[in-house]
């Protein structure tokens, strides 16, 4: 008999009909309790869980006691309840390379139209107001050879460096836990502390996930020791920043812009101030979010959960020492 899983997302036919050809697949429109209760079978029996973009907490996980192996659509996990995951030695397994390139060519669109104010100008156009040569109130700011520092060196940060490094000219700083020797060789990247790259960086960059440490990395403190030039990039997560701190330092031109793909809450409340200021470029979470690269990421979920259910976690595996 084949395995049972939960599928939460919907998936390409081609993908859904390779799952099926594995498992015994429950599809779901959400993991709410509602809708757990109304499947209350299949989530009993279930021994993997393939999505993304839910909550996967300790009182799910407790309506779901065969389960084996987690499959998230996406390279953040900071909604999965880890040390429960851990505690019963269920796999989580999530999609981390897949989607490097994409998210780095989102956040240089963040850089590029922060700076030359492209989405705020691009709608002067359509409201017709663009009747003569244009002036200084149309000007926006030099990208290149501008410093880029980057807070957190992963797979993203680092191509975002080459982007920035090698495509515009951009000294990189960064910031991470360790030193990143590809990054220094390759883009002559300069490893700093935090305040170092705060205070210098003409575009600080905020590549991290989110973890107790990360939360909040970035408030009233680090906007302070930022340049008044400064524009300030999220693609990471919205809570490692204070939200608060950050429409405060923008209301008051303690920094001069921000591009912002990821928010505290999600979706951003329409009556959120960040969408009254005009120099803030608000997107709605699509870092990763092309046709080509979220068919790749749920191919790799896919396959990620079939090796997973089948022992093998040397890939794309959260948690490989608790499993094994
Ligand atoms: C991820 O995969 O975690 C991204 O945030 C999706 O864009």
């Amino acid at each position: 008999m084949k395995p049972s899983i939960i599928l939460y997302k919907a998936l390409p036919d081609d993908l859904l009909a390779r799952l099926e050809t594995h498992f015994t697949v429950t599809q779901v429109a959400n993991l709410k309790p509602e809708t757990v209760q109304q499947h209350a079978e299949a989530f009993a029996n279930a021994q993997g869980l393939l999505g993304s973009s839910q909550t996967v907490d300790s009182a799910l996980l407790e309506k779901m006691p065969q389960l084996r192996a987690t499959s998230t659509i996406s390279v953040g996990y900071d909604n999965f309840d880890v040390d429960a995951l851990n505690a019963r030695k269920i796999a989580l397994m999530h999609t981390p390379t897949v989607l490097t390139e994409t998210v780095a060519d989102t956040i240089m669109a963040l850089v590029l139209s922060s700076a030359r104010r492209v989405v705020d100008v691009a709608e002067r156009v359509k409201a017709g107001e663009w009747t003569k040569s244009i002036g200084p109130d149309w000007f926006g700011i030099d990208v290149h050879h501008k410093t880029m520092g980057i807070v957190g060196m992963g797979r993203i940060g680092l191509a975002l460096a080459q982007r920035a490094h090698c495509g515009f000219g951009m000294p990189i700083l960064y910031h991470a836990r360790r030193q990143h020797a590809e990054a220094e060789e390759r883009f002559q990247a300069r490893h700093c502390d935090l305040e170092t790259v705060l205070q210098e960086s003409d575009f600080v960059c905020v590549v991290l996930p989110l973890t107790e440490e990360t939360q909040h990395l970035i408030g009233k403190a680090q906007f302070a020791m930022m340049k008044k030039s400064a524009i300030f990039i999220n693609a990471g997560r919205g809570p490692v920043v204070d939200e608060a701190a950050l429409i405060e330092a923008l209301q008051n031109g303690e920094i001069h812009a921000a591009g912002l793909d990821v928010f505290e809450q999600e979706p951003l409340p329409a009556d959120s101030p960040l969408l009254s200021l005009p120099n803030v470029v608000a997107l709605p979470h699509i870092g990763s979010a092309t046709h080509e690269t979220r068919y790749n990421m749920a191919a790799c979920a896919v396959d990620n959960l079939i090796d997973a259910l089948n022992g093998k976690v040397e890939q794309n595996c959260v948690n490989p020492q608790v499993v094994r």
